[in-house]
């Protein structure tokens, strides 16, 4: 099974589930009230090592009580957590999220200690592999993708300006439709493999601007898409670094990312891989 470093954000999600998203300026009342651990570099760590995976979480949290609850299904589910530190004085990170009955979301998120995690506040990762997202500084990102030696993937999400030597050393890239419009040619400088998720529709993998793979997700009923891109992420990092075909891989990763739609919350819906393979 392979070895896997996270380096990313921790957040605690309060989640409202809704009749529908507001509109800008718009209140909508009778929303159900949830806390679910969450944060995309959590979401990923968890994810991978739901999939087989033993993973390691470089991280940041507050000394708060939010820090405790977002972290529990990473502590129960085996990540370790030796590099997960608490910031005094830092809050943990919050992310407000508003979900529709289609699970459809908006997300707002007030990334607290999550802001200062250092690029020197870790030596470089000897695993297999290293998965960064864009939830914590890009410096950091930027340090690491230089100094690892191993297969990197970075989800540039959400979408920021980063250094164009992230995307040149990146052995793989993943960006949703909305993320890939806003880099547009900047992402002309990848050299490694773009995965571009469609929610529902083909997602693509892409190499020196040709497609060399497209698979469309397995029809599921959706209650939450919360954490969807980052089990495909995750998924789709196992698969490659397992040695599947990348064939193989878009299509094992599309079916964790639906199934991960198919339960309320981004960390409490993540799939185990016997669920996956059945829908692969
Ligand atoms: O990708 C989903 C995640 O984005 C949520 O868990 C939330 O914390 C935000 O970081």
């Amino acid at each position: 099974m392979p070895t896997i470093t996270v380096i990313g954000s921790v957040n605690l999600d309060i989640v409202a589930k809704a009749a529908r998203l507001p509109a800008p300026g718009e209140t909508i009342t009778d929303a159900e009230l949830h806390h679910f651990p969450g944060g995309k570099g959590a979401n990923q760590a968890l994810a991978a090592q739901r999939l087989g995976a033993h993973v390691s979480l470089i991280a940041r949290v507050g000394e708060d009580s939010s820090a405790d609850e977002a972290l529990k299904l990473l502590r129960e589910g085996g990540v370790d957590l030796t590099n997960c530190k608490a910031v005094p004085g830092a809050a943990t990170g919050t992310a407000l999220i508003a979900v529709a009955p289609t699970g459809e979301n908006q997300i707002v998120v007030a990334p607290g200690a999550n802001r200062t995690l250092q690029p020197n506040d870790f030596e470089p990762p000897g695993t297999d592999a290293l998965i960064c997202q864009l939830e914590v500084p890009v410096d950091t990102v930027a340090h690491a993708a230089k100094t690892f030696g191993g297969f990197f993937c970075v989800n540039l999400a959400p979408a920021k300006r980063i250094d164009v030597a992230v995307l040149q050393r990146a052995d793989l890239v993943v960006v949703n439709e909305t993320e890939s419009a806003w880099y547009g040619n900047t992402l002309a400088a990848c050299t490694g493999l773009i995965a571009t998720t469609r929610g529902s529709g083909t997602a693509t993998l892409q190499q020196g601007g040709d497609v060399i793979s497209e698979s469309t997700p397995p029809a599921v009923t959706a209650v939450d898409t919360t954490g969807a891109g980052d089990t495909f992420t995750a998924a789709l990092t196992v698969a490659l670094v397992e040695g599947q075909e990348p064939a193989e891989a878009l299509r094992f990763a599309c079916a964790a990312g639906a199934v991960a739609t198919m339960r309320m919350g981004a960390q409490s819906s993540l799939p185990g891989r016997d669920e996956v393979d059945k829908y692969a």
